[in-house]
């Protein structure tokens, strides 16, 4: 787990990231922010298409652009989404999570005030994962 003061960090990057967000079919804007183990953040926010499958959300935004700069090794992710309740990331940012993380990868979501944050891990969000150690 990261301390408060990281995570508060975390946080005002996510909520500086959800600025960004392309989102005029949901209206729903949600900022990331990846915490690599170098100390590195990748920003990222959502991204809607009128064709609505390409949408990209915001958690795989940040991993994208952090893997495409050869970061592999992850501690933490910050999401705030502009709901009354915290943006928990879905199945397929959770999935992409399990790729590259470890189960003790911290996720912490907020609401868009901020009134709830929540910390977790990957574990507790995607529990017995399907990932690269079952294709050995
Ligand atoms: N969205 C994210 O960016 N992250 C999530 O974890 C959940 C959903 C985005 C996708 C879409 O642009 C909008 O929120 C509504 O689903």
């Amino acid at each position: 787990m990261i301390s408060g003061e990281q995570q508060a960090t975390l946080m005002d990057l996510a909520e500086e990231a959800r600025a960004h967000s392309y989102s005029p079919y949901s209206h729903y804007a949600v900022g990331a922010a990846l915490l690599c183990q170098d100390g590195s953040v990748y920003q990222g926010c959502n991204i809607e298409n009128a064709s609505y499958t390409p949408t990209i959300c915001a958690e795989r935004n940040a991993f994208f652009k952090a893997i495409f700069d050869g970061q592999r090794s992850f501690t933490a992710i910050a999401v705030i989404g502009s709901g009354e309740t915290p943006a928990y990331p879905c199945g397929v940012c959770r999935q992409v999570m399990a790729e590259f993380c470890d189960g003790d990868f911290t996720i912490v979501t907020a609401n868009r005030d901020r009134t709830v944050v929540v910390p977790q891990t990957l574990s507790e969000l995607l529990p017995h994962s399907f990932g690269p150690k079952d294709l050995v």
